[in-house]
């Protein structure tokens, strides 16, 4: 409140403009706008932690989670630039893909902003720092998206039917992520007992159901996911069965449908 009012008084004085010269304006340390905390060696300068309940197996799938949207995110990509290759050229197909690989990459930045808002990826973690995110381990195996690369560049991918069962594949891996997730954050099988007193009540009854980050992620997360994998399901049947009838152009005459219908999206 302190450092509001002298920042009052300073506009105050800027505004009025007449009363102090530069130099006397210069010399006038209360009239600073000094936001720093006049604290002493050893008091605490920050909020306490005890509204920051997460518990760590919960952050830890998480953290993992995110890596895995970010592996997803770099699978659809590689798709959608396979299908964007002059000598393939399915704009449905690349489209399709590239936007798929901007939702990925949205989802992790949720995750990142829900463990924001919960009070994670700070100072006070021992692990705090964002590079752990991308350097720790895979939940996805890495090799899955060597092979997809492998395979793309070999031009092994066979048109558009495949790359779609590939997606469902990766969905499918993810929607397993998101319910192991969800299982973690509403029970207490694993928790520490550091974390046991945090979630404590008087009574010694532990509350270690985070129902907010569960809601969150069923509402939120896994509803979008299991309405994509239904959407790619959708999306494999009728291609599946435009095959049957039509043979090799099936791949044509959809990728022209898929891009119709994702302009008229957009539009
Ligand atoms: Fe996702």
């Amino acid at each position: 409140m302190s450092g509001m009012k002298t920042c009052v008084v300073l506009m105050s004085v800027l505004a009025v403009g007449w009363a102090l010269t530069e130099k006397e304006l210069q010399d006038s340390n209360y009239l600073k706008c000094n936001l720093e905390s006049k604290v002493s060696e050893g008091e605490p300068i920050l909020p306490n932690t005890e509204w920051i309940d997460i518990k760590d197996e919960c952050v830890n799938l998480a953290r993992k989670q995110i890596r895995m949207e970010f592996e997803a995110a770099l699978a659809y990509l590689q798709l959608g630039s396979y299908f964007s290759q002059y000598d393939i050229n399915r704009p449905g197909f690349a489209k399709f893909f590239l936007g798929a690989a901007s939702e990925e990459r949205s989802h992790a930045i949720k995750i990142f902003d829900y463990l924001l808002m919960r009070g994670q990826l700070t100072a006070y973690h021992s692990d705090p720092q964002l590079h752990t995110l991308i350097m720790g381990t895979s939940v996805n195996k890495s090799s899955e998206l060597t092979k997809l690369s492998v395979a793309l560049k070999k031009k092994e991918v066979n048109g558009g039917l495949e790359a779609l069962n590939l997606a469902l594949g990766f969905e499918v891996a993810v929607t397993r992520s998101i319910k192991k997730m969800i299982k973690a954050c509403e029970n207490d099988e694993v928790l520490s007992e550091k974390e046991k007193v945090l979630l404590s009540d008087n009574d010694g009854s532990i509350a270690s159901n985070d129902y907010h980050m569960v809601d969150w992620l069923i509402t939120d997360l896994l509803d979008e996911q299991l309405k994509g994998q239904r959407e790619l399901a959708g999306r494999i049947a009728t291609l599946y069965k435009m095959k049957d009838g039509y043979g090799q152009i099936a791949d044509f005459l959809y990728d022209k449908k898929l891009l119709e219908e994702l302009n008229s999206k957009a539009a």
